[in-house]
């Protein structure tokens, strides 16, 4: 249970909250590549941490992120047109650059090299365009997930918008133990998840470890296996908002990142990615179809075609028939109406924390203290690549070993080596 001064301090990511501080230190996925697929294409609206933002692709290729709105009477520049190295306002033509730069103001030049606008740098890794909003002078290294530096051939990346805050949406995905219960049903269903390992989640008699690293925090479950075994099933976060999950099987390895759009509204990105094969057309077909962790979106939207204004399609016969325990269809829909039903922000001045719920517990203090490290102007966790270089597990182990260190090689991603997954 938190205090409400305790909740606020985590939720809420708007410019110049000690939350948002902290999250501005990383790169920040905004956009697939492909949103942008061409010098002088139409631009695309982007919000991020509360900042409403426009990202464009020049006449030279060059990627901007710049405030939304004109600087002379707030018009979005998404109505603007995007051509000869900027995007003109329509209202009365002032021009800008990727740099936020005004470029041109037809009534007046000797004011326009006066006028700028917010602009953030921006690079492309791994099919997804990333944004960096913290201190010129303190930003860090690419991101280095392996997911983004696989060949194209070997991930596929969908990103879905979720009505809630993005704290309570990656709770859920350190959550291990709410597969058993919530993901049941999928689990002996989904192409993508069927495996051995898969039948040793049905058990509901979990025990959890977390171990804290350098870069967030190693969580294993444990379930009973076959004789003298245990079932780890080792999930990864790695600060400030990425997760990973223990992989089924020769399935490829999942993972998201929970970005807030506001504090109402999270991007929940979904990543797949196989280390050492291509993904075949069977999985990528699966995937578009809504399959994995990947959902089907309304066409030209980022918002799922199940989604909470149609009650999540909730299939109550599934429910009672035994079927499925939440009634709603696909495992990424069903985190999301059960996060979404929380509220917008759930309130955690009334929750009943246990046992298992102790990942949770650790990584909002993680959060704190490194929010509060940043405001005191030191380093935050998490920002090389060592951290970020690492994978999620499932393994069998004996009865007595120590998950962390018995699974210690499982948890890099080393090249051309498999992912440990059964
Ligand atoms: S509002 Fe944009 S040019 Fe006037
Ligand atoms: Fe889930």
């Amino acid at each position: 249970m938190l205090t409400q001064a305790e909740n606020d301090f985590l939720t809420r990511t708007g410019p110049g909250t000690p939350m948002g501080d902290l999250l501005r230190r990383y790169w920040v996925p905004i956009l697939g590549a492909d949103e942008l697929p061409h010098p002088d294409c139409p631009p695309v609206r982007v919000g991020v941490m509360s900042e409403k933002l426009l990202a464009f692709r020049d006449t030279q290729g060059r990627i901007g992120l710049i405030d939304e709105f004109c600087a002379h009477r707030g018009v979005s520049l998404w109505l603007g047109a995007n051509a000869g190295s900027g995007i003109r306002c329509p209202y009365h033509g002032w021009k800008y650059d990727v740099t936020g730069q005004c470029t041109d103001l037809p009534s007046e030049p000797a004011l326009c090299a006066k006028i700028k606008l917010t602009a953030y740098p921006c690079i492309e890794k791994g099919g997804v365009i990333w944004t960096y909003m913290g201190p010129p002078e303190l930003r860090p290294p690419e991101p280095a997930f392996e997911w983004a530096e696989v060949p194209a051939s070997r991930r596929f990346i969908s990103r879905r918008e979720q009505e809630c805050n993005f704290l309570q949406a990656m709770e859920g995905g350190i959550d291990s133990v709410h597969v058993s219960f919530l993901h049941s049903g999928d689990l002996k269903s989904d192409p993508l998840h069927v495996s051995r390992g898969a039948q040793f989640t049905a058990s509901t008699e979990t025990r959890f470890e977390v171990v804290e690293t350098d870069g967030g925090m190693v969580i294993g479950v444990r379930r009973p296996a076959e004789e003298g075994q245990l079932y780890w099933r080792i999930t990864q976060w790695v600060m400030p908002f990425h997760t990973m999950i223990p992989p089924y099987g020769d399935n490829a390895l999942n993972g998201h990142a929970w970005v807030p759009v506001d504090d109402h509204t999270v991007m929940t990105w979904c990543f797949t990615h196989h280390p050492t094969r291509d993904l075949t057309g069977a999985e990528l077909e699966t995937m578009r179809n809504g399959g994995g962790i990947h959902v089907k979106l309304i066409p030209g939207t980022h918002r799922p075609a199940v989604n909470r204004g149609n009650d999540y399609m909730i299939d109550r016969a599934a429910q009672s028939g035994g079927r499925s325990l939440s009634g709603v269809s696909g495992i990424s829909m069903q985190d999301a109406a059960v996060q979404e039903s929380q509220g917008a922000i759930q309130d955690r001045t009334r929750e009943h924390l246990v046992s298992t719920d102790r990942a949770i517990i650790l990584a909002r203090r993680r959060m704190r203290r490194a929010a509060e490290a940043v405001a005191a102007g030191k380093a935050p966790d998490g920002i090389g690549p060592a951290a970020q270089r690492v994978r999620a597990a499932s393994v069998l182990l004996p009865e007595d070993e120590p998950f962390f260190e018995a699974a210690s090689e499982a948890l890099v991603a080393r090249d051309g080596v498999a992912h440990a997954s059964v």
